[in-house]
């Protein structure tokens, strides 16, 4: 049997360390690594494989201990022997050959299969292609694959999305490339699909006919802290909206796919995407809310003049049959009230209401919420009659399903997990495809672009915790809507 070698590229960074072999690990434990894995991580600094296990061992228990894990010293170690270290300039020839001669002596004369993984900064992603095409490390062989995985940000926008696209197609075939977003490999999001397309309750109602519009939100509690170097190239923008949210959003709004394979899939993801509709420059102005919180400007690595929003909201058209008149509205913040991801369907009052509401009071017309994180779980809010001898009185009321009541605490396995797995045995269904990821730049250049443009909307500034810039509330409230609050 032909060894599977992961490698992962920017072994010093905070992704390998803190998701990547805390996932591999949880892997190995649940035995779903192939038999003969091993984990080769590469950076430049000069490290043996002892220092790094030592290292990865802190930060796997520091993981484990986080999720409430217990941590056995003698599966460690099990695992660890699966752990190397390669010191290497991958962007440089000599550096990518040295890797090469050290994974053929590794693999023996019948060589094995590989996982290239790119956990490195983005500009990195081509060079390290290049490389690795030239040293002849890229095509698969006639009895191993070969594969790519990328982490995000893929691009800043449209062109650059492109360039990286076709750089990476010089050396890789699409079916090689595994593009990561890894919302997709949150179980919440998969259950998207199958709370759609494998029950008959919802899907008679998903569309324009019954839902009257819906909301995405993701927002975070955290500041942007270390990370303010990169983030303030980024902006929220493109660090959440054109990969995170707008995948939610697809999913959302789909069509099913004949199979669940992972072009089929794919097919109907880029469909929707290509329904959304573009907006012109004064659509994107007026239909995006911007805020920063107070105390970014100070933060490490932050221009004081910066004008990077840390929240958005935004509102997107799909036009298409289901979704016409349906708008779709997303938001997502750093140092907001509570980290909380939700996906609300709101739907359509009933045609005709028999029942008279006492003055002053709306209707609140069914809705559909299901939380993504972190306390996961589905809720449909309906009316109810209050129960009295005299009169009709309505209430909303809740039926609710929670993940970990249904599964159990420790139910919820880890994106990476997944995603890892998924890479490994060669499933491409919960990766974006190359046109995604351009479809979805296409879509978000003309709100970034509003976001900097002098006449675009007022960077307006809101308190840490809160629920986000009063502008983003005015947003829905001038189309007679208003944002479930953050809980
Ligand atoms: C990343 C963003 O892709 O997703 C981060 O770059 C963000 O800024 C993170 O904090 C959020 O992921 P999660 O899984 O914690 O919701």
């Amino acid at each position: 049997m032909p060894s599977t070698a992961i490698i992962i590229f920017g072994a010093s960074g905070d992704l390998t360390s803190r998701k990547l072999i805390p996932a591999l690990y949880r892997l190995d434990v649940a035995g779903l690594l192939p038999p003969e894995a091993f984990i080769v991580g590469v950076a430049r600094s000069a490290f043996t494989d002892e220092a790094f296990r030592t290292q990865m061992e802190a930060k796997v228990q520091e993981a484990m201990k986080g999720a409430g894990e217990s941590w056995n010293a003698e599966v460690w170690t099990r695992f660890s022997s699966k752990l190397f270290y390669c010191a290497a300039d991958a962007g440089q020839a000599e550096g990518m050959q040295h890797l090469k001669d050290w994974l053929t002596k590794k693999e023996g004369p019948n060589g094995g299969n590989r996982v290239y993984y790119l956990s490195v900064s983005p500009e990195l992603y081509p060079q390290i292609a290049q490389r690795m095409g030239e040293a002849g490390m890229a095509s698969d062989t006639d009895t191993n694959f070969r594969r790519l995985v990328v982490e995000k940000p893929f691009g800043v926008d449209l062109k650059s999305s492109q360039h990286i696209n076709e750089l990476l197609h010089d050396q890789f075939r699409e079916k090689q490339i595994y593009r990561i977003d890894h919302y997709l490999g949150k179980d919440t999001v998969q259950n998207i699909f199958v709370l759609r397309f494998a029950n008959t309750l919802f899907e008679p109602l998903w569309n324009s006919q019954y839902i009257e519009h819906v909301q995405i939100t993701v927002a975070e509690s955290v500041p942007v802290g270390k990370r303010g170097a990169y983030y303030d190239n980024s902006g929220v923008l493109r660090d959440m909206f054109q990969s995170h949210l707008l995948q939610v959003l697809t999913m959302v709004a789909m069509e099913s796919p004949a199979k669940f394979q992972s072009d089929r899939l794919r097919n109907e993801k880029i469909k929707v995407l290509d329904s959304v509709h573009i907006p012109t420059p004064e659509e994107a102005r007026k239909w995006l809310a911007v805020g920063q919180y107070k105390g970014y400007l100070q933060e490490p690595g932050v221009p004081s003049t910066s004008r990077t929003p840390t929240y958005a909201a935004a509102r997107f058209e799909i036009n298409n049959s289901r979704w016409q008149n349906v708008p779709f509205y997303l938001r997502s913040g750093k140092a907001l009230k509570s980290r909380f991801s939700e996906v609300v369907i709101q739907f359509r009052c009933p045609p005709h209401m028999m029942f008279p509401l006492p003055p002053g009071q709306i209707m609140e017309c069914n809705r559909l919420s299901l939380v993504l994180q972190p306390n996961e779980g589905i809720k449909i809010s309906f009316q109810t009659k209050v129960p009295a001898v005299e009169g009709t009185r309505l209430q909303v009321r809740d039926l609710k399903f929670d993940y970990r009541t249904a599964f159990g605490d420790k139910s919820l396995p880890e994106a990476y997990e997944r995603l890892l797995l998924d890479a490994i045995q060669g499933d491409s269904s919960l990766f974006m495809r190359g046109d995604e990821i351009e479809r979805s730049w296409e879509i978000m250049d003309p709100y970034i672009e509003a976001a900097s443009a002098k006449d675009g909307p007022v960077m307006t500034e809101y308190e840490i915790g809160s629920q986000g810039p009063a502008t983003s509330d005015a947003l829905l409230a001038e189309e007679g809507r208003k944002w479930q609050p953050l809980v």
